[in-house]
């Protein structure tokens, strides 16, 4: 039977409605959410992302501010920002888009940032209460692959959900969301990294593929099990002259060979990157509605 393709668009639309609902309650009480988005340097796939979280923000009645800082921004200008939005009652989420160019330390930028309005959830606060399920934000991916399958009917309970890649932005957060006790979690979990061996008995014993490796097409259809879920996360850039921008987009996964093998599979683009939009306009309204109740 052919593979169903799971819409991401569609979801992240769903949600998005959702969102725009619940910010038109917020509004008639005098509070409009709001979101800042740091951009430094002038990476071009970092750009599409931030101007197209921005848009999506539009959408739903988020207002959104794009701060854009050159790539050779010091430090100490940057935390600076970071801790006047932290103070600016305008803006209940603060995102500073990653990567960010090599002469800034990551860890301590992040750090600057205030816990609760950490939208991205890469606060070691926030990133350290995912471990016991007691976290303030989800981080946008794990949550949205997690609400995708939800949306979708793909049970996670008792299933192996292995994860290629352990990055701090979707591998390891996305092992403990669904490592979790609990519904659309309650998964046996394994997570392969470059340092795994034989990465092809992991794979093939895989209910639920979640590949977030930032390698085109690096999982081939002699890794994956027959009848699975495929989950890619990964939007890589490879050369195409037959684009205009000179460019096409690709997945992790081989999806043309890969497709006759599983039951359902994510498409890129269409797949998992509108649902880390979505789940970043969640938690900025999540951030606000907490202020309003406080
Ligand atoms: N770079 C790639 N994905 C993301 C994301 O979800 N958030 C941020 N801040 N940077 C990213």
């Amino acid at each position: 039977m052919a593979a169903a393709i799971i819409d991401g668009k569609k979801c992240a639309q769903d949600v998005k409605n959702e969102v725009a609902v619940e910010v038109q309650a917020l509004k008639a009480r005098g509070i409009t959410p709001g979101l800042a988005a740091i951009l430094v340097g002038d990476d071009p796939a970092s750009a599409v992302y931030v101007r197209n979280k921005s848009l999506a923000c539009n959408e739903v009645g988020i207002h959104s501010e794009i701060f854009r800082l050159s790539d050779n921004t010091k430090e100490e200008d940057l935390i600076r920002l970071i801790e006047t939005l932290n103070n600016d009652r305008t803006f209940h989420g603060i995102l500073v888009q990653l990567p960010l160019p090599k002469h800034l330390n990551e860890r301590s930028i992040i750090e600057s940032l205030d816990p609760l309005k950490d939208v991205d959830c890469l606060h070691t606060s926030n990133m350290g209460r995912l471990v016991d399920g007691s976290s303030i934000f989800t981080p946008g991916t794990p949550s949205g692959i997690q609400e995708l399958l939800k949306r979708c009917g793909y049970h996670t309970d008792g299933k192996h959900v292995v994860i290629c890649g352990r990055s701090n932005i979707v591998g390891k957060p996305a092992a403990l969301l669904f490592i979790q006790k609990g519904d659309w979690a309650n998964a046996t979990v394994t997570v392969c990294h470059t340092g795994t061996k034989n990465l092809s008995d992991f794979t093939r014993s895989a209910d639920i593929l979640i590949a977030a490796v930032g390698r085109p097409k690096i999982i081939t259809a002699d890794l994956v099990k027959e009848g699975s879920v495929i989950i890619d996360v990964g939007i890589n850039r490879v050369p195409d002259e037959t684009k205009r921008s000179g460019y096409r987009l690709v997945g992790d996964v081989d999806f043309e060979n890969v497709v006759d093998k599983v039951s359902a599979i994510t498409p890129v683009p269409g797949g998992v990157g509108p649902m880390t939009v979505a789940m970043l306009l969640l938690n900025t309204l999540k951030s606000a509605q907490q202020t309003s109740s406080e």
